[in-house]
C-alpha cells in the first residue's frame, strides 16, 4: 500500500566494536602516530591545567581566612604586614591562574588546529583512495551494488569515519587522565572524604549507560523515520500528476500524516529520555555536593580541614561527571564510526576481477580480426548466456548482430571489450587472446556507442575530446566536419561550448548521439562496437545520422547491433542470435534468399516500420 521503504539496514545499530576495522585504522593511522602523540599530549597539558584550577583556588581561599584568622589576634603593628602578605598571595594565585589560563588558550589553539588539519587531510586521502578503487572496479562489481549504496559509503560512512580519527583519540585519552587525576588527587587530599562520594560513580556509570542504549535506539528510529517521510515527500512531489489523476490525494495525505504523527512521538519520546538522564545527573551530583558540605563542615569546625580544601574537594567532586558522560559518547560514537569504516573497507577490499596479465602484450595497434572460439559464458554461475558461440570478423568487416532481446547480442559485446571474462573459449583480437592484451590498450583501440550515451558534464567540446584527451579545438572540429556533425553542433545555441550532461542544455536523443558518434570518430578506434547506437532516435533523426554513420564504419571493423533495416542493410554479413547461439550467418542478401530465421524476421522489420 503505502511507499513504506524497508528501514535500511545500515542504519542499524551496531552491538560491538568491529575489531576487523579498528585494527586497519591503527594500521592507517600508523604512519602518523608521532602527530597524533603531539595532539594527544597537548590534550594532557589542557586536562592537567583544569586539574589545577580547584588547587589555587584552595590556596586563594585558605590564604584570605588565614589572614582573617591572624588579624582577629594581632597587635594593631602587625596588621598592615599580615593584609599586605594576604594581597601578595592572592595577587600570586590570580598571576599564576592568569598564566595557566593564557598557556592553555595557546595550547587549544593548536590542538584544535592541528587535529582538525590533521583529521581533514586524513579523509582527503581516504575519500581520494574510494574513488580511485571505484575506478578501477569491474563491470561484474556494479552488477552487484546499487548506486545509492556506493555513494552513502563514499559520503556518509566517510563523514562518520571522521569523528573517529579526529578528536576521538585526544578527547579518550582527556577522559581517562581527567577521571584516573581527579580521584586520585581527591583520595590525596582525603580518602574518607572520597570514599563517602564514591558511591555515585557505579551509579553514574549504570545511569549513563541506560541512556545511551535508549537515547541511541530512539535516534536510531528517528532516523529510520525520517527517511521515510523524505522518501514520501519525494515519490508525493515526483508522482503529483499521477496521484491527482487517480484522485488519491486524501489517501497520500493519510500516509503521510501516520508518518508525522510516528516522527512526533518518538521526538518527544527522545527529549523525554534525555530529561530523565538530566534530572538523575542532578541528582547524584545533589548527593554529592550535600555530603561534602556536611562532611567537609564538621570537618573545618572540628580544626582537620580547611574552608579551601572543602571549596577545591567541592570542585573535584563536580568533575567526576563529565569525563563519565564523554566516555559513554566516544563510545557511541567509535561503534558507529567503525561500523561505517566496515562499510567502506568492504568496498576497498573488492579486487577487480579484471586486471592485466603480468604478461600482458602492448601491440602498436590491431589489424582488427575478431575470432570468437568456442565461446561458452555465464554472469552468474550455472546460468548459461553464450553457448558455444564461434564466428570470425575479418578486419574492416561490417557485422550486423540480429537477434530477440535477451539473445546475448549485447553480452558479445561485452566480451570484445573484455567487460566481462569467458568462462570457455576464448575471444581473439587479431592472434592475441583479449585476456592478454593489455586493457589500456585494448580499450584505447575499441569503441563502444550504446544506445543510452552518456554525456559528461561538460561542453560539446569538452565531451568530444573524451575521445582523444590529446586533440586539439581544431582537430575536434575537422573531425565533426568528417562525420557530418559540425553543422548540427553549430546550429546549438553556444556551439561547441555548449553545456551538455546532467545541467546542460537539454539535446535531443539524435543531437546526443552524433555527439558521441563524433567523440568515437575522434578516438578512431580499430574496432567499433554499436550497441543498439540508433534505437533511441527516431526514423526522420536516424536519417540524419546515416551519413555519420557510414563514416563511421569505414576502415574499421564494425559490430552493429540494430533492429533498423538501414543499418543492417549495410552490414558484410549478418550473425542471427537467439538464445546464446549463432544460428544462421551469411550477408543479407543470400540470408533473405535462404528464406530460414533471418526472412522470418526481416519481414516482421518491415511489417513494423
Ligand atoms: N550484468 C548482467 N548480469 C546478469 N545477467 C545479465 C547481465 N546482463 C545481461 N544478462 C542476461 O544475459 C542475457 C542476455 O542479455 P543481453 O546480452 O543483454 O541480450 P541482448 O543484448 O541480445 O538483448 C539475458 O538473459 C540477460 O538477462
Ligand atoms: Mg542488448
Amino acid at each position: 500500500m503505502s511507499p513504506r521503504p524497508a528501514v535500511n539496514p545500515e542504519h542499524e545499530q551496531p552491538k560491538h566494536l568491529s575489531r576487523p576495522a579498528l585494527k586497519r585504522l591503527l594500521v592507517w593511522l600508523r604512519p602518523h602516530r608521532r602527530a597524533i602523540a603531539l595532539n594527544v599530549s597537548l590534550t594532557l597539558v589542557l586536562t592537567a591545567v583544569e586539574l589545577a584550577v580547584p588547587q589555587l583556588l584552595q590556596t586563594a581561599i585558605d590564604g584570605v581566612v588565614g589572614a582573617t584568622k591572624a588579624l582577629a589576634v594581632a597587635a594593631e603593628t602587625e596588621k598592615a604586614a599580615i593584609v599586605g602578605g594576604a594581597w601578595d598571595r592572592i595577587l600570586v594565585v590570580t598571576g599564576v591562574f592568569v598564566g595557566l589560563f593564557g598557556l592553555s588558550q595557546v595550547v587549544r589553539f593548536f590542538e584544535i588546529r592541528r587535529t582538525s588539519t590533521f583529521a581533514q587531510w586524513f579523509m582527503y586521502q581516504m575519500r581520494g583512495k574510494y574513488f580511485a578503487h571505484l575506478h578501477r572496479l569491474s563491470p561484474a562489481f556494479y552488477d552487484k551494488w546499487k548506486a545509492g549504496q556506493l555513494i552513502a559509503r563514499g559520503t556518509s560512512d566517510m563523514d562518520a569515519l571522521q569523528d573517529a580519527v579526529s578528536w576521538a583519540p585526544n578527547h579518550i585519552t582527556a577522559a581517562v587522565f581527567q577521571l584516573v587525576g581527579v580521584v586520585a588527587v581527591m583520595l590525596w587530599k582525603d580518602w574518607v572524604l572520597f570514599l563517602a562520594v564514591f558511591p555515585i560513580l557505579p551509579v553514574l556509570v549504570l545511569l549513563t549507560r541506560r541512556f545511551r542504549v535508549r537515547a541511541t535506539e530512539a535516534w536510531r528510529q528517528v532516523r529510520a523515520q525520517t527517511g521515510r517521510l523524505t522518501a514520501n515527500v519525494a515519490e508525493s512531489i515526483a508522482g503529483a500528476r499521477v496521484i491527482q489523476a487517480f484522485a488519491r490525494e486524501a489517501k497520500n495525505m493519510a500516509i503521510f500524516s501516520n508518518l508525522t504523527s510516528d516522527l512526533y512521538t518518538t521526538r518527544v519520546e527522545t527529549q523525554r529520555v534525555h530529561n530523565r538522564y538530566m534530572i538523575g545527573i542532578g541528582c547524584l551530583r545533589l548527593y554529592a555536593t550535600v555530603v561534602v558540605i556536611l562532611m567537609g563542615s564538621y570537618r573545618v569546625s572540628r580544626g582537620t580541614a580547611t574552608p579551601g580544601e572543602v571549596a577545591a574537594f567541592l570542585a573535584y567532586a563536580a568533575m567526576f561527571f563529565r569525563p563519565i558522560d564523554m566516555l559513554s559518547h566516544l563510545y557511541n560514537q567509535l561503534l558507529h564510526s567503525l561500523a561505517a569504516l566496515d562499510r567502506v573497507i568492504e568496498v576497498l577490499d573488492t579486487e577487480p576481477q579484471i586486471v592485466d596479465r603480468p604478461s600482458a602484450v602492448n601491440p602498436a595497434d590491431f589489424q582488427g580480426a575478431v575470432t570468437f572460439d568456442h565461446v561458452t559464458f555465464e554472469y552468474k554461475e550455472g546460468d548459461r548466456i553464450l553457448h558455444d558461440v564461434s564466428f570470425r570478423a575479418r578486419p574492416g568487416e561490417v557485422i550486423a548482430l540480429v537477434g530477440p532481446t535477451g539473445a546475448g547480442k549485447t553480452t558479445m559485446c561485452r566480451l570484445i571489450s573484455r567487460f566481462y571474462e569467458t568462462q570457455q573459449g576464448s575471444v581473439r583480437i587479431d592472434d592475441w587472446d583479449v585476456k592478454n592484451i593489455a586493457l589500456d590498450a585494448l580499450h584505447r583501440r575499441t569503441g563502444i556507442v550504446l544506445q543510452e550515451n552518456f554525456l559528461f558534464s561538460g561542453t560539446v567540446m569538452d565531451n568530444i575530446r573524451y575521445g582523444r584527451p590529446s586533440a586539439t579545438d581544431g582537430e575536434v572540429i575537422e573531425c565533426a566536419r568528417q562525420i557530418g556533425s559540425h553543422r548540427a553542433v553549430e546550429a546549438l545555441p553556444k556551439g561547441y561550448q555548449t553545456e551538455v550532461g546532467e545541467r546542460g542544455e537539454s539535446l535531443s536523443a539524435g543531437q546526443r548521439q552524433l555527439i558521441c558518434f563524433t567523440r568515437a570518430m575522434l578516438a578512431d578506434p580499430r574496432i567499433l562496437i554499436l550497441d543498439e547506437a540508433t534505437s533511441s532516435v527516431d526514423t526522420q533523426a536516424e536519417l540524419e545520422i546515416q551519413d555519420a554513420l557510414r563514416q563511421l564504419t569505414e576502415r574499421r571493423t564494425c559490430f552493429i547491433v540494430a533492429h533498423r533495416l538501414s543499418t543492417v542493410h549495410r552490414a558484410d554479413r549478418v550473425l542471427v542470435v537467439e538464445d546464446g547461439r549463432i544460428t544462421e550467418e551469411g550477408p543479407h542478401a543470400e540470408l533473405l534468399a535462404a528464406g530460414g530465421r533471418y526472412a522470418a524476421m526481416y519481414k516482421e522489420f518491415i511489417r513494423a516500420e
